[in-house]
């Protein structure tokens, strides 16, 4: 296959990138164009798949002609929700990184003589705001006052107006991604290898979790299989509190998690951002299990034994 890549060179970008491009197979593999800010980063790290032409950067989609032809888009890019605190510059930033970029990718899509025949676009289980432990199938209502509900359904809304005639839409609305080298874990392993880990406010909010490993068996799957389309909740089977998460990844690092952070102190220091850790997501994967995806890391401690062992 052919395929355009938008936020292909970030962490789920790190395994999907390989994966597809048959990193580890002379003969298989998929062709892919990745947009980047920054091709000469992405040139070094993905040096031999360049050279064996399985890997093109293009730092604009103006680079795009009316007759190349991609048979999937897989659109993943934007700015990092948890990077910088929401003022209203970094919420244009966040806006325009997703949505913006996703409607330039419609109007490419749209000059494009040769139509993708699927679109896998990026959201969040953000997307359903703060909900305490309500169990949320792809179909359950948002909390539409949250800013991650607002920011995620505007990029969904912007795939599904993107996308050409013909053309499949999947939309992945992901979970807190679980691997090595990237996403919460990587800013939270310091903490916890130190022993200075524990739960956020009270605990008992949901975290939904998937592995990076699932991530990208499921696109695989989206890629090829043409019955599926529409929203996905692209989670772990058995999202879990935020205090077992803690308990979870303190016990399998050996070190205590007694450190508990009060809602008050995150709120002064994290402003609306806190709402990343004290919003309560408990969202099951509902149509991957009536797919019957096999999941590869179906529980928390499976995800996080996979990405402690592959840790660098
Ligand atoms: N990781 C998670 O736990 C998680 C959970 C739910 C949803 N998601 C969503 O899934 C997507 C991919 O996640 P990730 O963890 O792989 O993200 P990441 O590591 O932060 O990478 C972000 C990607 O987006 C691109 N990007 C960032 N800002 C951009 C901008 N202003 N214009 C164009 N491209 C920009 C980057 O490309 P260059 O820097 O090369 O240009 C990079 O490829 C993100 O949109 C994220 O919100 C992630």
């Amino acid at each position: 296959m052919d395929i355009l890549i938008t936020g292909g060179t970030g962490f789920i970008g790190s395994l999907l990138v390989p994966v597809l491009a048959g990193a580890d197979d002379r003969d298989q593999g998929d062709r892919l164009t990745l947009l980047t800010r920054h091709p000469e980063r992405a040139a070094a790290r993905h040096a031999s798949l360049v050279a064996r032409g399985r890997v093109r950067l293009i730092r604009s989609l103006d680079e795009l002609g009316r007759d190349e032809a991609f048979d999937a888009v897989i659109n993943l890019a934007g700015e990092g929700i948890a990077d910088r605190p929401w003022t209203a510059q970094r919420r244009r930033e966040l806006h325009a990184s997703r949505i913006v970029l996703t409607e330039s990718l419609g109007d490419w899509m749209r000059r494009a003589r040769h139509k993708p025949s699927v679109l896998i676009s990026g959201s969040a289980v953000g997307w359903y705001g703060d909900q305490g432990n309500r169990l949320l199938e792809e179909e359950a209502a948002a909390d539409t006052g949250a800013y991650t509900h607002r920011l995620c359904d505007d990029w969904e809304k912007a795939a599904l107006a993107a996308a050409p005639e013909g053309t499949r839409v999947c939309i992945l609305r992901t979970g807190v991604v679980i691997g090595p080298g990237g996403g919460l874990l990587r800013r939270l392993l310091p903490l916890f290898g130190l022993g200075l880990g524990g739960p956020v406010g009270s605990g008992e909010q949901y975290v939904s979790w998937v592995s990076l490993s699932d991530v990208v068996q499921v696109i695989l799957r989206l890629l090829t299989d043409r019955e599926l389309r529409g929203v996905f909740n692209l989670t772990g089977p058995r999202p879990v509190t935020n205090a077992e998460f803690a308990q979870t990844l303190a016990g399998l690092l050996r070190r205590p998690a007694l450190l508990r952070v009060p809602t008050s102190v995150l709120r002064l220091t994290m402003g609306d951002m806190s709402a990343l850790l004290l919003d309560s997501q408990r969202a099951l994967p509902s149509r991957l299990l009536q797919l019957r995806y096999n999941f590869l890391h179906p529980t928390l401690e499976d995800a996080l034994r996979w990405t402690l062992s592959r840790r660098g």
